[in-house]
């Protein structure tokens, strides 16, 4: 997502201050810590500018959300558009400027019960692969972040990036809980919550892939032992 450097940004970001949630680099918490309420955590890598979790947030007040962006002017964006709303919603919503890249520095363990990567970018050449936010050594990642049995939902337009995501699911043995090339057909995608991306997508007329994937419980191999 291009965007031009924004006036004030930081300013603008400091403003939105009690939606932003500062971890601290190499001391890796809990992230319920950061709510008021003991619920679920749920975590969306890459927001942009954060409709989707703003709608998620709303919509299921049973768990706390975090929404992850990389790029501060447009996390600053979505800040904002949280800032604006946030009467409409339990306060279970929290904003992380930062890189995925970097979550087990900030995140214990067992700490997320689902993962939501929506419309990410694809990195098409195939050199830039291991930047794929469904790369192997992010699915190692998340595998960590997530509880016992926790689910990675993918969103995309892209057809590549869903038949290398599909790829990289099997080869590190996740189970396939729901897979489709059009989302907006489903009749279990009924309740879904649009990003930006998919809006736009979705008025040009192109079906939208999603697939859901869960992390079996680790076992210590005590089931085979007899
Ligand atoms: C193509 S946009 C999609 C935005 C939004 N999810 C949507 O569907 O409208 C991808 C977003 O992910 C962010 N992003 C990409 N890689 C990231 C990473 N490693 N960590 C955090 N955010 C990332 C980008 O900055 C960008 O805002």
């Amino acid at each position: 997502m291009r965007m031009r450097h924004k006036k004030h940004g930081e300013k603008r970001i400091a403003a939105c201050a009690e939606l932003r949630l500062i971890p601290t680099e190499g001391q890796p918490v809990h992230p319920v810590s950061f709510f008021p309420a003991e619920k679920p955590v749920a975590l969306e890598i890459g927001c942009g500018k954060g409709d989707f979790a703003i709608g998620m947030a709303k919509a299921h007040p049973e768990q706390n959300w975090i929404a992850m962006e990389r790029v501060p002017d447009v996390a600053c964006l979505a800040l904002e558009k949280a800032m604006a709303t946030r009467a409409d919603r339990p306060d279970n919503l929290r904003f992380l400027i930062g890189n995925a890249q970097n979550l087990s520095l900030f995140f214990l363990p067992h700490s997320f019960a689902e993962i939501y990567l929506n419309f990410s970018d694809p990195w098409p050449k195939s050199g830039y692969a291991k930047r794929r936010l469904t790369h192997s050594n992010f699915l190692a990642l998340y595998r960590e972040l997530l509880i016992p049995g926790g689910i990675l939902k993918l969103k995309t337009d892209n057809v590549d990036l869903f038949e290398f995501s599909l790829e990289e699911f099997e080869k590190n043995g996740l189970e396939l809980l729901r897979s489709t090339r059009d989302l907006h057909a489903e009749e279990w995608a009924r309740d879904n919550v649009m990003t930006e991306y998919e809006q736009r997508f979705s008025e040009l007329g192109q079906p939208i892939h999603s697939a859901w994937v869960r992390f079996p419980a680790e076992t210590n191999g005590d089931e085979h032992e007899n």
